[in-house]
């Protein structure tokens, strides 16, 4: 079982940014990554949808004999993490937008959080921040746009900059000092974020923790690869080769499209 690959999904795109930390991390351990395209965004959809599309997606990644998953996606996590776990004899890793991290760097008591609808009208969501932002003014953004501008090929495009600015300018107004990305595909706004920002601005998203927390599953569950060869890494996508081939740089992946 420990010589398995560890299975990722996300809507779309998104969670490269996930699968990037985790092969720096284990680079010993063989990858299928799933790009569910077709339904991004999930964000504006309700939970029942949400849960349905989760299911599909860790269905497809055990039939590829995966021996754990990584949802890299915060709007799965936040809506069906837990139905996941009760339903499936494997291991889950889970993201979370990290208000813990900001609420204890934050000088100034303000912090933005930019996430999807789904995660942010989410009952997990809620419950991390009530725990963590009691004395903290919080600007909450939905990020209507954004995760299409990315599945589309967009990132740079004059459209994403106007559409950061909009979001921004509140938290800007409200003198935050963290912004947390709550959203696998906000990672590859980054760099447009720090010429949008003010250089004290701190961006913090969640993948090294991810990263972390999944070496540290592995390890307790006896499942890390103990063979000195590992198989190729596999991306699959029911969306367009390109937009993976484009955010994966210089991995020489082997990308494959779905029908389904
Ligand atoms: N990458 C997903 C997330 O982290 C994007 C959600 C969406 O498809 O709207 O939430």
């Amino acid at each position: 079982m420990s010589s398995k690959p560890i299975g990722i999904f996300d809507s779309g795109v998104g969670g490269l940014s996930i699968w990037s930390e985790i092969h720096q991390l284990l680079p010993m351990e063989s990858t299928v990554y799933l790009s569910d395209s077709k339904h991004a965004p999930y964000g504006p959809k309700g939970k029942e949808a949400i849960i349905n599309l989760s299911i599909k997606n860790t269905e497809w990644l055990m039939n590829q004999g995966c021996k754990l998953i990584v949802v890299a996606c915060n709007t799965a996590t936040t809506n069906a993490i837990d139905t996941l776990r009760k339903n499936y004899p494997i291991p889950f890793i889970g993201i979370e937008p990290a208000i813990k991290p900001a609420a204890l760097q934050s000088k100034s008591k303000a912090i933005g959080i930019l996430a999807t609808k789904g995660t942010l009208s989410s009952q997990l969501f809620h419950e991390t921040s009530q725990l963590y932002s009691s004395d903290l003014i919080v600007i909450e953004q939905v990020g209507n746009g954004i995760v299409e501008l990315i599945e589309n090929g967009a990132l740079y495009s004059d459209e994403m900059k106007h559409l950061l600015q909009s979001y921004l300018q509140p938290m800007l107004d409200a003198e935050i000092d963290c912004l947390v990305l709550g959203c696998t595909h906000y990672h590859f706004l980054t760099p447009i974020l720090k010429q949008l920002l003010p250089k004290h601005v701190k961006i913090i998203d969640s993948g090294k923790a991810v990263a972390k927390q999944t070496k540290a599953v592995l390890e307790s569950n006896i499942l890390l690869n103990t063979k000195t060869s590992v198989e190729p890494n596999r991306f699959y996508t029911n969306g367009e080769e390109n937009v993976i081939a484009s955010l994966l740089k210089s991995e020489t992946a082997s990308i494959k499209k779905l029908a389904f």
